[in-house]
C-alpha cells in the first residue's frame, strides 16, 4: 500500500521560486509577500495578514502587540501544541489551562468561563485539527466580559463556522505553515485580522517597529524581525493555490473511511459543531473505548502502524503535564477529559486521505486488519 507523500509540489512552486530567484530581492519586501499576505488574509476572510516566520512566533505577536504581560492571564486548552501555552509565558502572563470537549477535542467554553477572573485578559483557542472552536459560545463570553479571542488557526486553513472562515472570529488568528501544515513552506505563519489598528502594530511589530511609508531607519517601538523570505513566500502562494481542491479531497475521502470504519464498536472519529461547514482535515483524530473496541489505545497504536499507516498516539500528557509547567508558572482547571484523551486517543496526518479512492479503500481495509475486524 502507498501512502500519499507530504509536502508535495507541481511546476508551480517551480515557476514562483524561479521568479524570486531571478529578482534582486529574495528578502521580506519583496513584492510576492504582500501578494501572499492579502490572498491568504482574503481566503480567511479576514482584511489583513502579517507573516512571519512561524506560527509560535505569530502567537506571540499578537499577544504583545495586545500589550499581555506580567499579572494576567490567558486561558488555553489543556490539550493543543507546546507553542500555544508557552507563547503566553513568554510575554510573562500566566496560562490558564482549561478542559475540552469530549467529542471535539476544542476548549469547553463552559470550562473556560469558569476560569475567567478579573486578571483574564485573552481566550485562546486552537481549532484542533481542523473544526473550529465554538466560536458562538467562547465569542459571547470574550463579549460579555471584554476580553479578546486570539485564534491558534494553526490547523485550520480554510476552516469555516457559519460560512466564515478561521481567523476572522478574534483580534487576531494565527496560522503555522510548518512542514506537516495543509499548506507549507517548510516553515512559515500567518496573523490574520480585521481590526485596523491591531494589523497596523502587528505589521510594525513583526519588522523592527518600522511604519509603513516612513524611513527605513525610524524604529518607533522595542520590535523585532519576524519577517519570511520571498522564497518561502512563493512556494506557500502556490500550496495555497491548491488547498481548496485539496480540501474537497480530503473531505470526500474521510467520509468514504469513517463510512468503511462505522461498524466497528468503540472507535469514534473527532466530531464537529454542526456549524463548521467545512473544515481543512488536517488531523483525523479518534478516540477509542477500550472495552467496547477489544483493544487499548496503545495496542491499536501499534497494530495500525504495523500496517504502514502513519499514526500518532496523541500527546503524552495534558500541557500542564510538560516538564515545564510540572513546578508551576501556569494555573490549571480541572481536565478530566484532556487526560481521558491522553489515553484514549490518537490521530491520523492528513496524507492518508490524500489518495484517490482506491487508496483510501485499502487504508481503511489496513485500519479493520489493525482493529482485527
Ligand atoms: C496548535 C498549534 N499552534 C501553534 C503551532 C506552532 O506553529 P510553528 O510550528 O509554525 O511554530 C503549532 C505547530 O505545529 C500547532 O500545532
Amino acid at each position: 500500500m502507498r501512502i500519499p507523500a507530504w509536502p508535495i509540489h507541481t511546476e508551480r512552486e517551480i515557476e514562483l521560486l524561479r521568479q524570486v530567484l531571478n529578482s534582486p530581492q529574495w528578502g521580506g519586501f519583496n513584492e510576492i509577500v504582500s501578494r501572499l499576505e492579502s490572498e491568504f488574509a482574503a481566503f480567511q476572510h479576514c482584511a489583513y495578514g502579517i507573516s512571519a516566520a512561524n506560527g509560535t512566533l505569530t502567537l506571540e505577536a499578537a499577544l504583545a502587540v495586545l500589550g499581555i504581560g506580567p499579572g494576567d492571564e490567558v486561558i488555553v486548552p489543556a490539550i493543543s501544541f507546546i507553542s500555544t501555552a508557552t507563547a503566553v509565558s513568554r510575554t510573562g502572563a500566566l496560562p490558564v489551562f482549561v478542559d475540552i470537549e469530549p467529542e471535539t477535542f476544542n476548549m469547553d467554553p463552559e470550562r473556560a468561563a469558569e476560569a475567567i477572573t478579573p486578571r483574564t485578559k485573552a481566550i485562546l483557542p486552537v481549532h484542533f485539527g481542523g473544526p473550529l472552536a465554538d466560536m458562538d459560545r467562547l465569542g459571547a463570553l470574550a463579549a460579555e466580559h471584554g476580553i479578546p479571542i486570539v485564534e491558534d488557526a494553526a490547523h485550520a486553513h480554510g476552516s469555516e463556522w457559519n460560512g466564515r472562515r478561521a481567523g476572522s472570529f478574534g483580534v487576531a488568528g494565527s496560522f503555522s505553515f510548518q512542514n506537516s501544515k495543509v499548506i507549507t513552506a517548510g516553515e512559515g505563519g500567518m496573523l490574520t485580522s480585521n481590526d485596523a489598528g491591531f494589523a497596523e502594530r502587528a505589521r510594525s511589530f513583526c519588522n523592527q517597529g518600522r511604519r509603513i511609508g516612513e524611513n527605513y531607519f525610524f524604529h518607533y517601538t522595542l520590535a523585532t524581525n519576524y519577517r519570511i523570505s520571498a522564497l518561502q513566500a512563493a512556494v506557500l502562494l502556490a500550496q495555497l493555490e491548491r488547498l481548496p481542491e485539496q480540501i474537497c479531497l480530503r473531505e470526500r475521502n474521510e467520509r468514504l473511511l469513517r463510512s468503511e470504519l462505522a461498524d466497528i464498536p468503540g472507535l469514534r472519529f473527532q466530531q464537529a459543531h454542526r456549524q463548521v461547514n467545512v473544515h481543512s482535515h488536517y488531523l483525523l483524530l479518534g478516540r477509542i473505548d477500550e472495552r467496547e473496541f477489544g483493544m487499548t489505545r496503545d495496542e491499536f497504536h501499534r497494530a495500525v502502524t504495523a500496517q504502514g499507516i502513519p499514526c500518532t498516539p496523541f500527546y503524552p500528557h495534558p500541557l500542564y503535564g510538560n516538564p515545564l509547567y510540572r513546578n508551576g508558572g501556569c494555573r490549571v482547571m480541572s481536565c478530566p477529559v484532556a487526560e481521558a484523551c491522553v489515553r484514549d486517543a490518537f490521530w491520523f496526518p492528513h496524507r492518508v486521505l490524500m489518495g484517490d479512492e482506491e487508496t483510501t479503500r485499502e487504508i481503511a481495509a489496513a485500519i479493520r486488519r489493525a482493529a482485527r475486524r
